[in-house]
């Protein structure tokens, strides 16, 4: 078992069998040391590889991009869901389907920071059906930018994120991979590489 998933195991919570509350140290609350590992984590699967950015969404991706972006040396670029007041510049958008909300998102990233040529990985606190990822990706392409993989905090692979983005051909690292949630009780995939 890997850091992470002890402290999902002692810290988090099945609310069903399909979602995994753990708002001690990445949802609510953030835990500054379990970050650190996480982003150093991160670092270490994708080092090597050329990034220049990091895409995350907000809010909870913000923390773990931050702290990857921080051993890489790379700056951190957070999708907003809602237009910022300030934000003039040219967006780039996407429309992200939740199946949780069963509702339509834009999502968006200015052009300024996000542009041609850059080799960016992607990171989010949570892989489900990965509409969320693909809307990523795809405002990365539309920029011109490269998709250099994606880096999950936490994949509940049980729903078809990892598939579909496997399946389009990125790299997936997800550093605690769930296998199921039933009965209360949280059990990983039985790899979970090193
Ligand atoms: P899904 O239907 O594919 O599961 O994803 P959806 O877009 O509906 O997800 C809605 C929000 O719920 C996202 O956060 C996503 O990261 C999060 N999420 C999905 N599954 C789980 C889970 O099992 N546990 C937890 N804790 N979160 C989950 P968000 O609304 O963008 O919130 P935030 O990033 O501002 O925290
Ligand atoms: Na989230
Ligand atoms: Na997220």
């Amino acid at each position: 078992m890997n850091f992470l998933e002890e402290v999902i195991l002692k810290e988090g919570q099945a609310l069903s069998d399909k979602v995994l509350k753990v708002d001690s140290f990445l949802n609510h609350q953030v835990d500054p040391d379990v970050m650190r590992k996480v982003g150093e984590e991160f670092a270490r699967r994708f080092k090597g590889t050329g990034i220049t950015k990091i895409l995350t969404i907000e809010s909870s991706g913000i923390a773990p991009a931050v702290m990857a972006g921080l051993e890489l040396g790379v700056k951190v670029i957070f999708a907003r869901k809602r237009k910022s007041l300030t934000q003039n510049e040219d967006l780039l958008t996407a429309n992200v389907y939740s199946f949780t909300k069963e509702e339509k998102n834009e999502i968006s990233v200015s052009k300024k920071w996000l542009t041609a040529g850059e080799n960016v990985l992607i990171i989010d606190d949570f892989l489900a059906h990965g509409e969320a990822a693909l809307g990523l990706a795809h405002l990365v392409e539309a920029a011109g930018a490269n998709v250099a993989g994606f880096g999950i905090v936490i994949e509940k692979s049980f729903q078809s994120g990892r598939e579909k983005l496997l399946k389009k051909g990125y790299r997936v690292e997800s550093l605690a991979r769930v296998a199921s949630l039933s009965n209360g009780s949280i059990t990983f995939t039985r790899q979970t590489e090193e």
